[in-house]
C-alpha cells in the first residue's frame, strides 16, 4: 500500500487505517506537535476583525495581506514527489499539523447539473489512496443527485495559515456498499442516527421536526447491543483525479502554481514547459 508506506517513511500519526480495499482512511490528530513551527503565513497577527464592512466603504478591496517571502518560492524542485497524491499527501500533512487548521480535511465540492448549473459546499475528505479522495454523503442530497447525472466536479482545498491550496479535478463514482457500511458504523453513534435523521437538502417546516426525530432515534438505539443499521441513502463517494493544482501564495503576487495532469489521447507535450511524472502523470507551470 504506497500511501500507507508514504506516510510511514514521513513518520505520520494522525491517521487511522482501516485495512479494507488498500484505502487510508483520516482521523485527524487532536493535539499539535511541540515545537512545531508552522512557517511564514500562520505567524501572521489576526484577522482585520475590528473592521466594519459597508457594501461602498472600499475596505474588502484593500484587505491585502502578506504572504510568503521571495525566498519561499515553490519550485519543481520542491516537488516532495512526481506523483501529485504524494504531494498533496505531504501538504496535508503539514495542513494537518498547523494548530489553526482545524480541519485540514476540509474541501469545497463543486458540482454541476447536467445543463451545466454549478453548486459548491463544503464536505470532509475522510480517506485518500492511490486511486481517489473519498467522502460521504446523502445520495438524495442535492450533491449527490448532481453527481449521479454528471460525474464531473472539482474540489478545493485551502489550507490560509499555509497560503496553499490544492484543486482537484475528476469523476465521482460511488463506493461500495460494503465499504460504506464498514464506514458509517465506525462513527460515532450521535452521528449515525444524524444520518437517519436528515433526508439532507429536503425542505421541512422547522428545527423540531429535527429535534424530536432524533430523540426519537437516540431512544431506539440508546442500548450498546442495538447497533444503527446504514441508510440506503447514505454512503460514500471517491473522486478520481485527473488533475491536480498546487498553489503557493507568494507576497508579491507571482504566486506559483504547478499543475499535474494526464495527457489526453494523443497529446503531444512541449518538453520546454511539460515533464513527465510519476505514475502517468505529467507536471507544468502556469502564471498566476
Ligand atoms: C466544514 C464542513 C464539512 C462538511 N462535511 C460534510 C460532509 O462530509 N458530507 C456532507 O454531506 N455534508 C457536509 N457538510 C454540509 C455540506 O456543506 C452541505 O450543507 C450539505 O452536504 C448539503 O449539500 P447539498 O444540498 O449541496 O447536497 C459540511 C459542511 C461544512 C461547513
Amino acid at each position: 500500500m504506497a500511501a500507507q508506506r508514504f506516510l510511514s517513511r514521513l513518520g505520520l500519526f494522525p491517521f487511522r487505517f482501516h485495512n479494507t480495499c488498500n484505502k487510508l482512511h483520516l482521523q485527524l490528530r487532536t493535539c499539535s506537535l511541540a515545537g512545531f513551527s508552522s512557517g511564514a503565513g500562520a505567524s501572521q497577527g489576526p484577522h482585520q476583525s475590528n473592521r466594519s464592512y459597508d457594501f461602498d466603504s472600499g475596505a474588502i478591496s484593500e484587505m491585502r495581506k502578506a504572504y510568503k517571502g521571495t525566498t519561499e518560492i515553490f519550485d519543481v524542485g520542491d516537488l516532495v514527489s512526481k506523483d501529485p497524491f504524494k504531494q498533496f499527501l505531504a501538504w496535508f500533512e503539514e495542513a494537518s499539523q498547523v494548530d489553526s487548521i482545524r480541519e485540514a480535511n476540509a474541501m469545497s465540492l463543486a458540482t454541476s447539473t447536467k445543463d451545466g448549473i454549478p453548486s459548491v459546499r463544503m464536505v470532509l475528505m475522510k480517506g485518500i489512496d492511490e486511486t481517489g479522495i473519498y467522502f460521504y454523503t446523502n445520495f438524495q442530497s442535492q450533491k449527490a443527485k448532481e453527481l449521479e447525472e454528471n460525474p464531473n466536479c472539482s474540489i478545493m482545498f485551502y489550507w490560509e495559515a499555509l497560503n496553499r491550496s490544492v484543486r482537484v479535478n475528476g469523476v465521482a463514482e460511488r463506493i461500495s456498499e460494503e465499504e460504506s457500511t464498514k464506514y458509517f458504523h465506525s462513527r460515532p453513534k450521535a452521528s449515525q442516527i444524524g444520518a437517519c435523521v436528515s433526508l439532507q437538502s429536503q425542505v421541512i417546516s422547522s428545527r423540531k421536526v429535527l429535534d424530536d426525530r432524533n430523540e426519537e432515534l437516540t431512544k431506539k438505539y440508546s442500548s450498546d447491543d442495538t447497533p444503527v443499521p446504514k441508510p440506503d441513502y447514505w454512503g460514500g463517494f471517491k473522486v478520481i483525479p485527473s488533475r491536480f493544482e498546487f498553489w503557493q501564495g507568494q507576497t508579491n503576487r507571482l504566486h506559483d502554481r504547478i499543475v499535474f495532469r494526464k495527457l489526453q489521447p494523443n497529446e503531444e507535450i512541449n518538453s520546454e514547459t511539460t515533464a513527465e511524472g510519476s505514475n502517468g502523470w505529467f507536471y507544468e507551470r502556469l502564471m498566476p
